[in-house]
Formats: structure tokens, C-alpha cells, sequence
């Protein structure tokens, strides 16, 4: 049968399918980038209540108006405009929808969008689904700092858009005031729209500050934040997240998401809005936890000889493993971690439009309970040292 041409480049996820493969054969899996440990207990307790008080039809296509609220608080004080949750704010079924829909609203066929690579895979296959293409930034390892006169040198007639990820996946890089400042002007030079995703705008480490890049005033009328509750409150499977946006590129986005999936799960929306209301104390713990797990495993990195940047937020480490095993590429290293020590990462190429770039190194997921990280640590240290 004939199938669309923009499906024939869509391959199963490699993350995906390399947590299929770790629970195959038992190895501790740090590839896919979601916690084991379950979300707050208070925020359970609102999707049960949610489920048996009646919250169980479709909601406003946007998102439930309780949700739009909490998140419009949130944003006008991260943004520093009046972000109204009645024309402004759409909830997506995660920032995989969000993305999708940012793609959509903004780009025609044959256009192109500029990633900032390494970068997280769903961003390819979203262009795609729109007819569009991605144009790859490269930012340098070891310290992934954005280069905006590369930035400016991707930049062809039909470039429409840039989308920027902070706290970064896989580099764990938070890009500053200056480097997006810099990206600033070339935005207004080219007259870009910018998609960000902000997932892990909770998750840093050391006091840095998340910038958000729509806060930025000469950035505002023309960014798409988006943004997702699935790695702050531990709930990656609810599929939450949710795109702030000045009026004409909201409608557009709210447009595309209505089509796509009506709406996000009403029960889980309502138990959102719940975890938005936990306070300070949430936060703070958050990321003490977080810096526990970051010393505990990048530590062990260093030891074993798995060079690897400790991230300033998110919860990766992307390591070289040459120092190991200088023989293999990254993906018969990822099945060699995987098969012979028992630990699952994800290969470099996988973050890379052209493989190459990736050969030397893996990521490691570690938003993982201490028990499994310590299981990690134990049988990197038995096979490596
Ligand atoms: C940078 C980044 N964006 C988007 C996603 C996907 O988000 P969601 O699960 O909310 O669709 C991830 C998940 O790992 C991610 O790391």
C-alpha cells in the first residue's frame, strides 16, 4: 500500500527502543529520561479526586481553564507580561504536542527551523510532519556554548523559525543572559519566531537561573514558551504540557492542538493545576534531590573514565567514552554498556542530523531513585575500573 512520504523517515525513537531493550535483558536503565519514583503524593491524591468528582469528559480544547490559570500566574511572572489564560496559554498532551503544534502554526512547506544540535530527537520528526526541515546549529562539546554566529550563518531565505532548548537535553547546558541576548539579535535581523522548550526549567543545579528567552522584551512578540510537567513532578507519563504564545501565534497553536488531540486528559489537567500549587518547599527539595543524584553518578563517571560535563540543569550526562573503548562506535558501545555491564545509555548519534558527530559519545539518564543509580554505579565500577 502507499504511505505518505513524510512517514518513510520516521523510525521507531532509539531512546525508545533502547528502554525496550534494557527491560529485555535486565540492564539498569538510565537511556530514556524518566524518573523511577512516582509523582507527589498530594498531586495523586487530586487525580483520584479528580477522577471520581466528575472530571472526565473532554475539556476546553485549550486546557482547563483551573490549569490555564495557575500556568498564566506562573508565566507573568517568568515573562514579565500579562500573560491572560483565556487567549494565551494552551495545555498540549506533553511538549512532544507542544512542539508539534509550534511547528505547525508557524511553518509552511519547504520552510526551515534551526536546532541547536546535540538535540532532543522529537524535533526532526516534527518538522517533518509539518513539511518543513530542520537546519542543525552544531554547538561545540565540551562546554555546548551557543555560537550565534553560526547561528546567523544557517540562516537562509527560507528559514522561519529557531527553536531553542534550556536547561538543554543532552548537554545539560543553561544558555546565559549573553549568549541569548546575542541569539536576540539575529532573531530580529532574520525575523525569526523562536520555539523554545523549557522541560526542565525546574532542574538546575550550582543556583544557577533559568532565563526564560521570552522574557527577553525584544524577544516577546515573537516566541512560542513551551514548557511541561512531566519531568518537575515526576510525571512524564501524564503527558502535560503546554505553549504560552502573544495572541496571533497562540491562535495558531491552539488551532493545530485542537485537531490534533482535542484535548489533554481532563482527570490529569485538574491534578496539574494541584502540582503547580505546591510551593517552595517542593521546589527546593527538587533540587537538592537532584544534586544528590548528579554527585552521586557524575562522580562516578569521572571514575570509571566516562568523560562527561556535569550539567548545569536537566538531568543528563553526556559522556566520551574513548578512554574505554576507543574500538567501538556509540552504538556498539550503548549494546557493549548495555549487554556486557548492564547498564543502558543512548548513543551520541541519535542527538546528531549527521550521525558522525555523535560517535564518541552516549548520554545517561539519571533521574533515577538512589537504589538504581547506586545498581549503576556498583556494575560500572565492577567492569570498568
Ligand atoms: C528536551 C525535551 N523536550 C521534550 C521532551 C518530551 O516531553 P514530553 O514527554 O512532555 O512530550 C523531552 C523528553 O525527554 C525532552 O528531553
Amino acid at each position: 500500500m502507499h504511505v505518505a512520504a513524510r512517514t518513510q523517515h520516521l523510525r521507531e525513537s532509539v531512546i525508545r527502543e533502547m528502554t525496550r531493550l534494557a527491560l529485555s535483558c535486565g540492564a539498569v536503565n538510565l537511556s530514556q529520561g524518566f524518573p523511577d519514583f512516582d509523582p507527589p503524593e498530594a498531586v495523586l491524591a487530586a487525580a483520584v479526586a479528580a477522577l471520581r468528582n466528575g472530571h472526565n469528559q473532554y475539556s476546553v480544547s485549550w486546557g482547563l481553564p483551573v490549569l490555564r490559570e495557575r500556568l498564566a500566574q506562573r508565566y507573568r511572572a517568568m515573562l514579565g507580561w500579562d500573560v491572560d489564560p483565556d487567549r494565551h496559554v494552551a495545555v498540549t498532551c506533553g511538549v512532544t504536542e507542544a512542539v508539534a503544534c509550534a511547528f505547525f502554526a508557524v511553518l509552511d512547506r519547504g520552510d526551515e527551523v534551526l536546532v541547536l544540535e546535540p538535540a532532543h530527537e522529537t524535533y526532526g520528526p516534527a518538522a517533518l510532519l509539518a513539511d518543513a526541515k530542520i537546519v542543525p546549529v552544531v554547538l561545540d562539546p565540551p562546554n555546548f556554548r551557543l555560537d550565534v554566529e553560526r547561528v546567523a550563518a544557517a540562516v537562509t531565505p527560507r528559514t522561519r523559525a529557531i527553536l531553542v532548548n534550556t536547561p538543554h537535553n543532552p548537554s545539560g547546558r543553561v544558555f546565559d543572559h549573553v549568549e541569548l541576548a546575542a541569539l536576540a539579535e539575529v532573531v530580529l535581523r532574520h525575523d525569526l519566531v523562536v520555539v523554545t522548550d523549557e522541560i526542565y526549567d525546574e532542574i538546575l543545579y550550582d543556583g544557577r537561573l533559568h532565563v526564560s528567552p521570552g522574557s527577553l522584551e525584544a524577544l516577546r512578540e515573537r516566541t512560542i514558551t513551551i514548557g511541561g510537567l512531566g519531568k518537575t513532578f515526576a510525571m512524564t507519563g501524564w503527558r502535560l504540557g503546554y505553549a504560552i504564545a502573544p495572541s496571533s501565534l497562540a491562535v495558531a497553536v491552539r488551532g493545530a492542538h485542537d485537531f490534533l488531540t482535542v484535548c489533554a486528559a481532563t482527570p490529569l489537567q485538574a491534578a496539574g493545576a494541584a502540582a503547580l500549587e505546591l510551593g517552595a518547599d517542593y521546589f527546593n527539595r527538587l533540587r537538592a534531590e537532584y544534586h544528590e543524584r548528579r554527585a552521586l553518578f557524575c562522580s562516578a563517571l569521572d571514575e570509571v573514565g566516562l568523560r562527561a560535563q556535569w550539567p548545569q540543569g536537566a538531568y543528563y550526562a553526556m559522556a566520551d567514552f574513548t578512554e574505554i573503548r576507543a574500538d567501538l562506535d556509540d552504538l556498539a558501545f550503548t549494546h557493549w554498556l548495555m549487554n556486557e555491564v548492564g547498564v543502558a545509555c543512548v548513543p551520541g548519534r541519535v542527538f546528531y542530523s549527521d550521525p558522525a558527530r555523535g560517535r564518541t559519545q552516549v548520554r545517561f539518564a539519571f533521574a533515577k531513585r538512589t537504589e538504581t543509580l547506586h545498581e549503576a554505579v556498583a556494575r560500572l565500577r565492577a567492569a570498568l575500573l
